[in-house]
């Protein structure tokens, strides 16, 4: 089985949706820097207050910032791991080809039409971090998350403009990403070309991959 993976993909793909799925499945720890940072903003730590402007603009943190925080996540982690938002940049990417071996990259492949729906209609736990969506993945009771029993809240970078420029970033600096894994050989694509792909459907392809 493979052991250290990332999901790629653009805003709204099903990253984070598929990893924790595979978590509860296989065992990989899935690791989110998109909610690592939403926590920091929450808590209004430093990196928060630096992070936050980038993070509502629908722009990415900088390399450095980024890279630091992977580096101290990986040396906590034991066993399997799935990166969920990184790498971003070819500069992070490089820089992870230092500290990590990695076995397999899924690379989520969804139409932008899909992605504006589903991004547009997300909402996601405060308290545990769990992602539903208003139409295509409702909580069993509205506004409270089934996992923890928490409030459902839209995320600031969902907004109509925020998400045009995520994926404006996402085709100018992240893209690029995927041919630097295709040349390493470890490289997997997954499509879901319509909306309404129930999301296990796509978790049995990507356990049966990284199997
Ligand atoms: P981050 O949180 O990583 O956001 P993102 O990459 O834009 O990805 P999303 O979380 O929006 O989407 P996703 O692919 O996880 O989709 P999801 O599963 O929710 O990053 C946020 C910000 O942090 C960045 O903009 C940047 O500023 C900063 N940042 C983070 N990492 C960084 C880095 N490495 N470098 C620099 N900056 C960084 O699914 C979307 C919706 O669709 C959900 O509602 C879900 O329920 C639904 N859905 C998914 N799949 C299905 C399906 N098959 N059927 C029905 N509904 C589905």
């Amino acid at each position: 089985m493979k052991k250290h993976l990332i999901f790629l993909g653009p805003p709204g793909a099903g990253k984070g949706t598929y990893a924790s799925r595979v978590e509860k499945r296989l065992g990989h720890k899935q690791i989110a820097t998109g909610d690592i940072l939403r926590e920091e903003v929450k808590k209004e730590t430093e990196l928060g207050k630096k992070a936050q402007k980038y993070m509502e603009a629908g722009d990415l943190v900088p390399d450095k910032i980024m890279i630091n925080i992977l580096e101290k996540k990986l040396e906590e982690v034991e066993g399997g791991y799935i990166l969920d938002g990184f790498p971003r940049t070819i500069e992070q990417a490089k820089a992870l080809d230092k500290i990590a071996d990695i076995d397999l990259v899924v690379n989520l492949n969804v139409p932008e039409k899909v992605i504006i729906q589903r991004l547009s209609s997300r909402i996601i736990c405060k308290e545990c971090g769990e992602v539903f969506n208003k139409l295509t993945l409702p909580p069993k009771e509205e506004g409270v998350c089934d996992e923890c029993g928490g409030e459902l809240y839209q995320r600031e970078d969902d907004r109509p403009e925020a998400i045009r420029n995520r994926l404006k970033v996402y085709e100018k600096q992240t893209a690029p990403v995927i041919d630097h894994y295709k040349k390493q050989g470890v490289l997997e694509n997954v499509s879901c070309k319509k909306a309404d792909v129930p999301p296990e459907q796509i978790v049995d392809k990507i356990v049966k991959i990284i199997k």
